[in-house]
């Protein structure tokens, strides 16, 4: 049943698409109404992946435990939008971020900062967040060459020990074991019951746990 109703959403998405590539249809396509049916069966597709299952069952669960005061979640999508509430419901400061001014309607009202990961060193000061889910971001913008940037940009908000939770889609983006800019700051390691690496038989998606235990 639940692989029916995935089946689904996934193929109402696949439709909509297709249909934004029809000549005479593009008008139609971004009307808001149209965007924001759109955007819910977008959410709906997502939530049935085997990857945002094991988000939501395992990763939420054990970082809502955590016992983070203030953290960053990177890449905001309508499939994204409860993230900031679940934090914030429990008493952490979760701020979001994208690139895209429009994806600022998916993040915090409260606490969203629009711009390149790159820079976010100008919006905030050293040693701020506990923690940095950076999901899909590497793979849909982010390469591993521009990871040498990024990394140490990371490293610098983030006051240890800290979590860089980095979620990417092998044969999308370079694995980030292999980038030493990542591994010569941040430690691979299993963390609250789950592997340091979590991979899936049905999805290219792989989720590390990677952490940062000193001051640099
Ligand atoms: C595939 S979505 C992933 C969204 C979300 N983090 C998740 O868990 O699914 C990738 C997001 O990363 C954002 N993004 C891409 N490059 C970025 C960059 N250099 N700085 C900030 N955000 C970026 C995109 O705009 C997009 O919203």
């Amino acid at each position: 049943m639940h692989r029916l109703i995935h089946n689904t959403w996934k193929l109402l998405h696949k439709l909509l698409n297709a249909l934004e590539k029809v000549p005479g249809m593009r008008g139609l396509m971004t009307h808001p109404r149209v965007r924001a049916m759109r955007e819910e069966i977008l959410a709906r597709y997502v939530a049935g992946l085997p990857d945002r299952q094991y988000w939501n069952a395992t990763i939420m669960p054990a970082l809502l435990k955590a016992g983070f005061k203030r953290i960053l979640f990177v890449g905001c999508g309508s499939y994204t939008r409860d993230v900031h509430q679940a934090f914030e419901s429990q008493g952490v400061e979760c701020w979001t971020s994208d690139i895209i001014p429009e994806n600022a309607q998916w993040g915090n009202p409260d606490r969203h900062i629009t711009c390149d990961i790159a820079h976010i060193r100008a919006h905030v000061p050293e040693a701020h967040f506990d923690a940095i889910l950076f999901n899909g971001v590497m793979g849909y913008g982010v390469t591993g060459t521009h990871m040498k940037t990024i990394a140490p940009v990371l490293a610098t908000i983030l006051r240890p020990p800290a979590l860089l939770l980095i979620g990417w889609n092998k044969g999308l983006v370079e694995d980030p074991l292999t980038l030493p800019w990542v591994t010569e700051r941040f430690r691979h390691e299993d963390a609250w019951s789950m592997p340091a690496r979590k991979e899936f038989s049905a999805s290219t998606h792989v989720f590390d746990l990677f952490f940062k235990e000193t001051s640099e």
